[in-house]
């Protein structure tokens, strides 16, 4: 009887060992020897290993870790090779780690050292249940498109701080996805430095899906996930509509809200966003040129035969007194402004600080209505569905 492929009457599961962290090599061995899997290769670097895992049959991965919080990067380069369970092995201070991989895509961690029949019946679950997906089965997320043609009117400040009212205060999953792809500043509104963009989501190889996308966002304090403009102005034309439409029909398979802030221009990506769009946030402010411009992109909407009845007009600083009603913004356009957002104090301050408005000053005028707006734009159906779940939850 060979005892190659089986134990028994249990086949043997395919595993890979990948990074490395104390207590890994001697596990590596110990599951070398192990009768219940065969270890179909190994490799201290991921990238180096890709030959490997590109091949057949692997049912399971084992990435030894160092680092002490969830290692997005990291699984993110296992994900170009393999789709197969990945089950993270840490020693040390991993509390952050075990926290974060909750809701991340991986199907367990175990902190070294363990008994090695612990390992083994971990990686035998794991080929059990299979991989994770991310997506929920049926969930098609709204995508809200913060749009003007006119700069700084404030688009980023309005998505940033819409995304946040959603996620935080809505407890709505939430990717917030800076299409201003040259300028972006959405990371830096919500104070964060992330190390990874839409632009190295798009030049990764393979096919893209949940579990990748989920690699290559960031997590903000809020709850929101946000996937940043590129760093350097010149890659943004590797962003093309094409990679743009699949990475919205994916996004929209894993969260409920897709917030898209953008440039004051109706380039490519822009347009494959608006072929995607559920509402489009016009934003508006009380002056002429600005007036002028949006009657113009209101024009151009109506050529790309873009639904009316998706915009929502949204007056920014709308309590400015500068000689200019809302009724006469109304009235120029031909259009009803559906969010009046007032001007506050407690904006540029935010902005300054990297934290949000919605946020840091919950209790301003400025934030009341954002969140009024993530309120009004939730439709009614699906509010009730999540008041039901909160209900239930209490
Ligand atoms: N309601 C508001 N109250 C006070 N200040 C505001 C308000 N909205 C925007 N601002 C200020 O205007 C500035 C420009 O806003 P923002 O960057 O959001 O504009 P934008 O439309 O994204 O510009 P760009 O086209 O350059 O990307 C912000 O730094 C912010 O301080
Ligand atoms: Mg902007």
């Amino acid at each position: 009887m060979s005892l190659d492929t089986t134990v028994g009457t249990r086949e043997q599961v395919r595993i890979f060992v990948t990074g490395s962290c104390d207590g890994l090599e001697q596990l590596r061995e110990a599951l070398e020897r192990h009768g219940e899997v065969e270890l179909v290769g190994s490799s201290a670097g991921v990238m180096e290993s890709a030959p490997t895992l590109t091949g057949g049959h692997l049912q399971v991965v084992l990435h030894g870790t160092r680092s002490s919080s969830l290692p997005a990067d990291e699984i993110a380069s296992i994900r170009e090779h393999t789709r197969a369970p990945i089950i993270l092995l840490a020693s040390g201070e991993a509390s952050a780690l075990l926290e974060e991989a909750l809701d991340a895509d991986v199907s367990d961690v175990l902190l070294l050292p363990q008994m090695t029949e612990n390992v083994v019946f971990a990686v035998r679950k794991a080929s059990k249940t299979g991989h994770r997906p991310l997506a929920s089965p049926g969930r098609r997320g709204r995508v809200v498109t913060v749009f003007s043609p006119k700069g700084g009117t404030g688009k980023t400040v309005t998505s940033t701080n819409l995304a946040s009212a959603f996620a935080k205060f809505e407890g709505r999953k939430t990717l917030l996805l800076d299409l201003d792809l040259q300028f972006g500043d959405a990371a830096i509104m919500l104070g964060l430095e992330p190390d990874k963009t839409i632009y190295d989501l798009v030049v990764a190889p393979g096919e893209l899906d949940s579990e990748k996308l989920a690699g290559y966002t960031t997590r903000h304090a809020s709850g929101l996930d946000i996937l940043p403009a590129p760093l350097r102005p010149e890659d943004a034309e590797l962003v093309t509509e094409t990679k743009l439409s699949r990475l919205l029909e994916v996004a929209r398979e894993s969260y409920d809200v897709i917030v898209v802030d953008t440039s004051p221009f109706f380039h490519g990506p822009m347009l494959a966003t608006l072929d995607r769009t559920d509402e489009l946030l016009l934003v508006c402010g009380l002056d002429v040129p600005t007036l002028k411009n949006v009657r113009l992109a209101l024009q151009t909407l109506e050529l790309l035969a873009f639904p009316t009845n998706r915009i929502r007009l949204v007056l920014n600083r709308a309590n400015t007194k500068v000689g200019m009603k809302r009724s006469e913004v109304e009235g120029a356009l031909d259009a009803k402004v559906r969010f009046e957002i007032p001007s506050d104090r407690a904006v540029p301050i935010s902005v300054n600080r990297g934290t949000p408005a919605v946020l840091a000053e919950s209790g301003a005028d400025y934030s009341k209505a954002v969140r009024e707006m993530a309120k009004g734009l939730l439709p009614v159906e699906a509010a009730k569905a999540q008041k039901r779940r909160l209900f239930k939850r209490g």
